[in-house]
């Protein structure tokens, strides 16, 4: 099985999980598409769907699914997103294709985050994929040097606006070992808009597709 087969039987696996009914919150990539693909035959049970990006709207929309907005929406009991890198705790980098704002804004907003992963995803210790961070364009420079003092090596994805019109740092070699800490850290600095470290608010349900199946873990965050 190659890793697109391997995200599409994970976006099959997270069909389950999803509430009939209700509104769904939809995240961003390429496992995600497979779950939109795979959403047109259930349309009739979703009554709408928070999206995470612009490109995942225009899919939903594509399907008959109806986008809203959500500062219309009270509740929403599920999110579905996958991401760059897990741990088993369910903490994640996310943000490899950009998203991240929306992404934690609509996890934020939701009761359970259901992570659709490929095996090789899963990791001990986050950092191995260059963690992404939206930054406002006249604080890129700023930005970039605290995380050099920090340790890592950012680069500037060049050419790249997120849907907030904001630019990407992406850093590598930073210690992440402490993600909850690391994101608290970064998290505050004037300019960072959101960094792609979901720790404080990680994945409630981890589906990793491997050779041999997808596996379902939930995770308790009670510490
Ligand atoms: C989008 O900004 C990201 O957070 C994605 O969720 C993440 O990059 C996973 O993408 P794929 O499903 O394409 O691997």
């Amino acid at each position: 099985m190659n890793q697109d087969d391997m995200k599409r039987a994970v976006a099959q696996a997270a069909l389950k999980e999803i509430t009939p009914g209700a509104i769904l919150g939809v995240g961003t990539g390429s496992t995600v598409n497979h779950l939109i693909d795979l959403l047109a035959n259930r349309v009739s049970d979703i009554r709408g769907a928070v999206s995470s990006s612009d490109a995942s709207t225009r899919r939903l929309q594509a399907i008959g699914i109806p986008v809203l907005d959500l500062n219309d929406v009270d509740s929403i009991p599920v999110y579905i997103d996958g991401a760059d890198e897990v741990t088993g705790h369910g903490h994640m980098i996310k943000g490899g294709g950009g998203a991240l704002t929306r992404e934690k804004i609509v996890a934020a907003a939701s009761r359970r985050f259901v992570c659709m992963v490929d095996a090789s995803k899963r990791v001990d210790v986050l950092g191995a994929f260059p963690l992404p961070i939206e930054v406002i364009p006249m604080a890129r420079s700023l930005v970039a040097r605290k995380l050099v003092a920090l340790g890592g090596r950012p680069a500037w994805r060049e050419g790249f606006i997120t849907d907030n019109g904001n630019l990407i740092l992406d850093v590598a070699a930073l210690d992440l070992t402490d993600a909850i800490g690391a994101e608290r850290t970064i998290t505050r600095w004037p300019g960072v808009v959101t960094v792609g470290l979901f720790a404080e608010r990680g994945a409630d349900i981890l589906l990793t597709g491997t050779g041999g199946g997808v596996g379902r873990q939930e995770i308790s965050h009670k510490n």
